[in-house]
């Protein structure tokens, strides 16, 4: 294990297994259909990449890239979009991948954003589930673990642009992150 993390939480076999089973889930619900995979760059890439690859319906993949700003409280907070989809969603079946769900903000405002540009249905599936942090009214329509109120790093979660290629996913130690004063996003002591 990096010694910067105090423990594994889920160990790439257990990624495995489940993203198998999810996709499966998918699978089924598009069934006969051809949705468009959004991947949320860059939590998400790791994740998609092994996701759509265990999917038999037909696909196509596309990327975007998102920032929320003033987020003090989730409601408030603004979406910006740093890199948009290369296809047009109006009339699709849109999968949104994204790695984590925290307060629900990113996937909220998405979720509005393609429904508001004529998706015809729009499905949200993720790596992890920090649910007892949710501020908005979302749940992932599909979601491989649910983690508790700690900060997680590995399989292409980051803390500083770092550690998205540790094949397993951990909690990073408090020390690697700081007291809490400075607040960062998804952890413990800030909202
Ligand atoms: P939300 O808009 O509050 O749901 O935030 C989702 C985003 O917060 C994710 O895409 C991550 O970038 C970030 N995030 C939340 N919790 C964690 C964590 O434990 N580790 C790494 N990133 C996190
Ligand atoms: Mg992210």
């Amino acid at each position: 294990m990096h010694k910067d993390c105090e423990r594994i939480l889920i160990s790439e076999k257990e990624i495995r297994k489940r993203i198998a089973e999810v996709a499966r889930s998918a699978d089924e619900k598009f069934k006969g259909k051809c949705p468009l995979c959004v991947c949320i760059l860059k939590g998400s890439a790791i994740f998609f990449a092994d996701f759509v690859r265990r999917l038999t319906v037909p696909v196509e993949l596309d990327f975007m890239s998102v920032s929320s700003y003033g987020s003090g409280t989730a409601s408030s907070g603004k979406l910006k979009i740093k890199k948009d989809t290369d296809a047009d969603v109006g009339g699709r079946d849109v999968i949104i991948v994204e790695d984590i769900i925290d307060s629900g903000f990113t996937l909220s405002k998405l979720k509005a954003l393609f429904k508001e540009r004529g998706a015809r249905s729009v499905t949200i599936v993720v790596l992890l589930d920090k649910k007892c942090r949710r501020e908005c009214d979302i749940s992932p329509d599909l979601s491989c673990f649910e983690v508790g109120d700690e900060f997680v790093v590995g399989y292409g979660l980051d803390y500083d642009e770092r550690y998205r290629n540790l094949p397993y996913i951990a909690v990073l130690k408090r020390g690697i992150y700081g007291d809490g004063s400075q607040p960062l996003k998804g952890t413990p002591n800030s909202k």
